[in-house]
């Protein structure tokens, strides 16, 4: 049985992009399938680690639960559009020195969540931190290098 398509335009960091695909593939599957953004990374594939979270309308969203019919006319923020000219992005440095990234699974995620908690909370406590990064699972670093890498970014970049 062949699927119907489904024709959708997303403006994924700032360009605008259509896409023909069945109706409930995941937005997961268009960004790294059909768009080749594969920053965007798979974990549990069912909602609960956060490595496939994107910023969709400004909230921070897990793509993998997302049919791309749902992101039709949407505005879509990938960790490919963290950064500028091929260059890391504050937060992503502040990862890099805070050690707060191994096999690096959960990282855009991470990044992502962090851009989202910053933007809300610019001097986050620990306790908003933990809470901004609740849906973000990491196997490797025991949390508390990710932690202090938004500490160093929010003293960075967003404090006056
Ligand atoms: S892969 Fe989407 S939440 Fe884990
Ligand atoms: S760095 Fe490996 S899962 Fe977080």
């Amino acid at each position: 049985m062949t699927s119907q398509l489904v024709s959708i335009s997303v403006t994924i960091n700032g360009q605008l992009h259509t896409v023909e695909t069945p109706p409930m593939q995941r937005l997961l599957d268009v960004l790294r399938d059909d768009l080749h953004l594969t920053g965007t990374k798979e974990g549990c594939g069912e909602g609960e680690c956060g490595a496939c979270a994107v910023l969709l309308n400004g909230e921070l969203a897990n793509s993998c639960l997302i049919p791309a019919l749902h992101a039709d006319g949407a505005r879509i923020i990938t960790i490919e559009g963290i950064s500028t000219d091929g260059k890391l992005a504050p937060i992503q440095q502040c990862f890099l020195s805070a050690g707060g990234a191994q096999c690096g699974i959960c990282t855009p995620g991470m990044i992502l969540a962090t851009h989202h908690l910053l933007e809300k909370h610019p001097e986050p406590t620990l306790l908003q931190i933990q809470e901004g990064l609740a849906g973000n699972l990491c196997r490797c670093t025991g949390y508390m290098r990710i932690f202090e890498a938004v500490q160093l970014a929010a003293a960075m970049c967003y404090q006056q």
